[in-house]
């Protein structure tokens, strides 16, 4: 199928969907949004693929929402407006989701690089949530998530005077999984999307879930609900497969059943 604004190709079991806006530094307007979030549904929908990268171009992730598209927006139409919404449902994609940063990944782009499960960062990448600089404040999900993710102190600091983090701050802070050269940011992402594809197709969703349940729910409600998820992939034959493997000294080939 052929998009407007991204790209998409598989690499084994892994699908990639690259912003490919980048004249505009793959700022992220309607048109970009809907085509992602379409690709990563039909990954997710694709048994063939266990792994998702999503990434930009060298020079940028993605340098935030289209300001030129929303500027003359209202209240109304920005609600009535699926946009906002395209970072809820990227939380509802089931597969393991990577994002490959390089350069600008500020506001939009920042929020949805943290609303993939891991971050692979280039040396050069740049986080920050500068809408104060615009006279708004993010909206889709820069101030629970950063906060989260990087502590009060410094998210307040990037909300309240646009502070971007250096890749190693990022990395310190906790916020990214690795940072490597530029030169191989895409291609580390990809290999780790590839190691984690060949594992056990279930477990994996249900693992992501219950990392995801620390954001949604108290410490109580996720202690019982990852042992209900624990629990029922004894329903599996992927657990029978692979605790058979693990005895019996020999390499599990999972069904995703
Ligand atoms: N929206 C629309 N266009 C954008 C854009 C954005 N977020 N970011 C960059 N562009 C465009 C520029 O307008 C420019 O286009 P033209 O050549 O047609 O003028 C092109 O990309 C290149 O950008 P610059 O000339 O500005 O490049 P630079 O190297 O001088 O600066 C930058 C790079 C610091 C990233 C700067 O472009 C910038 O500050 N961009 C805006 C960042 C921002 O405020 N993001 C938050 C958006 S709001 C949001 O995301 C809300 C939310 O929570 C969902």
């Amino acid at each position: 199928m052929t998009h407007e604004y991204i790209l998409t190709r598989t690499e084994g079991r892994v699908g990639i969907v690259q912003f490919n806006r980048s004249k505009a530094l793959n700022a992220l307007n309607s048109g970009l949004m809907s085509e992602t979030m379409d690709a990563l549904d039909a990954f997710d929908a694709d048994d063939a693929i266990g792994c998702i990268v999503v990434t930009g171009s060298e020079r940028a992730f993605a340098a935030g929402a289209d300001i030129k598209e929303m500027a003359d927006a209202t209240p109304a139409e920005m609600m009535a407006s699926p946009f906002i919404g395209y970072w809820d449902r990227l939380r509802q994609i089931g597969k393991p989701v990577i994002a490959a940063v390089s350069g600008y990944a500020l506001g939009g782009g920042c929020e949805l690089a943290m609303a993939c499960d891991m971050i692979v960062a280039s040396e050069t990448a740049r986080f920050g949530q500068p809408e104060i600089n615009l006279g708004v404040i993010p909206g889709a999900g820069g101030t629970q998530r950063m906060t989260l993710a990087v502590g009060k102190a410094l998210a307040m600091e990037m909300m309240l005077n646009g502070r971007y983090l250096t890749a190693d701050e990022a990395l310190k802070h906790g916020l990214v999984n690795r940072v490597v050269p530029a030169e191989v940011y895409l291609n580390e992402a990809i290999k780790l999307a590839a190691e984690i594809a060949e594992r056990a197709p279930i477990a994996l969703r249900l693992a992501k879930e219950a990392v995801n349940a620390v954001y949604e729910m108290s410490l109580q409600t996720g202690l019982a609900y990852e042992r209900h998820l624990f629990y029922s992939l004894f329903s599996t034959a992927d657990q029978k497969e692979g605790m058979d493997a693990f005895i019996n000294k020999r390499k599990p080939e999972w069904k995703g059943k």
